[in-house]
């Protein structure tokens, strides 16, 4: 109770905060990054690093009223054949432009749902990726499937092109929630998807869960909670729902009357933590769960879980390149980001230009705030030495921003001559924490309630 108006009185019920996936955030990019921009950063890629790829497929064969992700509807297999040729076209754009023995870390296929491409073209596109950046020891192929949206034949793809990581989009199980967000899913739907996984020796399952819904209750999400465990996935992402029908007009189908208030969603977020911990997941950051043998558990204890557009990684690729519309890239000098509209991205390529939009360069304060969020958002600490090491930061300046910080948070963050740290009971309000040392303009910050 006492934590509670603690936290009540810090904002955290009211507050809208981003998720730092990036820092600055996108809402921060603009046009002074362009295609030259991108040439230069990937040409500037030495010889023979690891970096890491995202393909976006912004299509989907129904469009869930949650959904606040890019993607639009088809009903038809030809304008994802057409999108999937544009990406062949993209990824021979890219081969010419990298130096010599460029290897893949990760490569990640998200959405929109990457499993509408016909099971032909899957192998296509892996190939062309495989021909343009061959994979490096130990590399991640993952994919985001849509148990709705997969077959034998597209998972013999899948497999078959060397994924070894597969996301399922699960949401929530209860079939009352999933009618008024737009989603029905039957758990045998699931576990058949899962099966087919499971069937091909993928090595890792990740599930997406929310909490948050309309008509979640404590019950219901541990009900929930408790059908995902009992499908064993190496990791889970409890994503938060976020509810900005103004953003995603397709939201404005949740019966938003019905939505929980700030104090249910940390009730709720803390019924399923505790039964995701009770049956031996580790905490990860403020919004996974992984079992220890899971490369997240393992980056996380040895201080390397990093974060970016994706959420929580192990990758420690410096390059992380993003083809495909609306896709974000992250070199060491920046971000890119793809034109959004699929046209625009497909008239691009077609001219035999890449599409960048808009981006950030970043200046090297940027550097040292983009690893001190990362810092709290993946350890809830973050250490002066490092800091000082790798970013050239001023003792004193640091010394000062955390006293700052710890005069408005109070016990809910710990100074010690190390750095600063969020204790348990403050990580509630880790994204307030990062944002206070977010230089940039704060109304422009982000849409998703702080919770
Ligand atoms: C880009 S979607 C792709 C998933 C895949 N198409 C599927 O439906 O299974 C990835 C995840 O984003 C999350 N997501 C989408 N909209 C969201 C929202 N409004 N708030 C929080 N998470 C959201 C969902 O958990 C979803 O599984
Ligand atoms: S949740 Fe997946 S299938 Fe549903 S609209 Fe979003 S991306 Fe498409």
């Amino acid at each position: 109770m006492e934590q509670e108006s603690q936290l009540t009185r810090l904002g955290l019920f009211d507050a809208r905060v981003p998720r730092y996936t990036s820092y600055p955030t996108a809402p921060h990019f603009s046009a002074e990054v362009g295609p030259a921009k991108f040439e230069e950063w990937i040409e500037a890629i030495p010889a023979g690093a690891s970096i890491s790829l995202y393909m976006h497929v912004p299509f989907c064969r129904r469009l869930c009223w949650f959904c606040a992700c890019r993607t639009q509807g088809t009903q038809s297999e030809e304008p994802v054949r057409a999108y999937s040729e544009t990406l062949l076209a993209e990824l021979k754009m890219l081969k010419d432009r990298l130096a010599p023995g460029v290897k893949l870390s990760r490569l990640h296929w998200g959405g929109g749902t990457p499993t509408l491409m016909p099971a032909d073209m899957m192998r296509r596109v892996a190939n062309a990726v495989f021909e343009a950046v061959p994979m490096g020891e130990g590399a991640e192929f993952s994919v985001e499937i849509d148990p709705n949206e997969i077959d034998a034949a597209r998972m013999d793809a899948l497999a078959e092109s060397g994924m070894n990581r597969a996301s399922i989009g699960v949401q929530d199980f209860d079939p009352q929630i999933q009618s008024v967000i737009g989603r029905d899913q039957s758990y045998e739907i699931t576990r058949a998807a899962v099966e087919m996984i499971r069937e091909r020796d993928v090595a890792s399952l990740n599930a997406d869960i929310l909490y948050g819904l309309p008509h979640q209750t404590p019950t219901k999400i541990a009900d929930s909670v408790q059908k995902l465990l009992s499908l064993n996935p190496d990791r889970v992402a409890l994503y938060g729902y976020a509810h900005v029908p103004w953003m995603a007009r397709r939201q404005t189908m949740i019966p938003s009357d019905h939505l929980p208030t700030p104090q249910e969603r940390l009730k709720l977020f803390e019924v399923a933590r505790e039964l995701f911990v009770a049956d031996g997941y580790d905490e990860i950051g403020i919004d996974h769960f992984a079992l220890p043998t899971d490369g997240l558990s393992i980056a996380q204890k040895a201080g390397k879980l990093r974060r970016n557009f994706q959420g929580y990684t192990d990758d420690l690729a410096e390059a992380l390149v993003g083809m495909g519309a609306s896709s974000i890239s992250r070199f060491p000098q920046g971000y890119a980001q793809n034109a959004s509209a699929t046209s625009a991205h497909t008239a691009a390529i077609r001219e035999g230009r890449f599409s960048t939009a808009r981006g950030h360069e970043f200046t090297a304060e940027d550097k040292l705030r983009a690893r001190l969020i990362e810092a709290l958002m993946c350890d809830f600490e973050v250490s002066t030495e490092e800091l000082v090491r790798d970013f050239a930061a001023d003792r004193e300046e640091l010394a000062a921003m955390f006293k700052a910080c710890a005069d408005h948070f109070g016990d809910m963050v710990q100074l010690s001559d190390g750095g600063l740290r969020i204790p348990m009971k403050g990580r509630p309000l880790t994204r307030m924490i990062a944002r206070h040392f977010d230089a940039y303009d704060l109304s422009k910050a982000g849409h998703s309630s702080a919770i």
